[in-house]
């Protein structure tokens, strides 16, 4: 017998999905679209089973549309999310995440002698590849690739 397609978490009237998101990863996504500094109504499920993240998240935020730009902040985190524009409990588009051309912020510069990582300076870097991300710094001109990434 086949389960009836249920929601986990409820739908919303209007606002953004944000679904694909990993589970470890749900909280740097909070933190990244400072979800936790704004009174719109959030709700989230996490540790959700999916066929591709093994384990994921969504997040549903009402009243919330996002510009292309800030929604990519998420990416290094998040680079399988997809998002869902919701009107009238309808989903009216479906996005992508896609990698920024540059950074400001989010990731460390993996350079212990970066001026980033002695001084308060927000680290800043331009993206060298958007598959495998590997990131130089505006700075030092380091690489930080994906495996000695660190997210602030
Ligand atoms: N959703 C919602 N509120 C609505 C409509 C949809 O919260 N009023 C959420 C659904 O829970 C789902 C996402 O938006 O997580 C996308 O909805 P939909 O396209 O209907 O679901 P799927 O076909 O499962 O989407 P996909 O396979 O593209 O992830
Ligand atoms: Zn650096």
């Amino acid at each position: 017998m086949k389960e009836p397609k249920q929601m986990s978490v409820s739908a919303i009237e209007n606002g953004t999905v944000i679904d694909h998101v990993p589970a470890k990863n749900l909280f740097k996504v909070i933190q990244i679209l400072g979800l936790d500094k704004i009174d719109n109504q959030i709700t989230f499920g996490t540790n959700l089973e999916s066929k591709k993240l093994g384990r994921k998240s969504i997040i549903k935020i009402s009243g919330l549309f996002f510009q292309d730009e800030d929604i990519n902040r998420i990416a290094l985190v998040a680079p399988d999310a997809k998002l869902n524009i919701i009107r009238d409990y309808e989903v009216v588009e479906k996005k992508v995440v896609e990698v920024p051309d540059s950074i400001t912020g989010i990731a460390k510069c993996m350079n212990p002698k970066c001026i980033t990582n002695y001084e308060t300076v927000t680290t800043r870097f331009k993206v060298m590849s958007k598959k495998n991300v590997s990131l130089k710094c505006h700075y030092c001109e380091k690489i930080t690739n994906q495996e000695n990434m660190h997210i602030i």
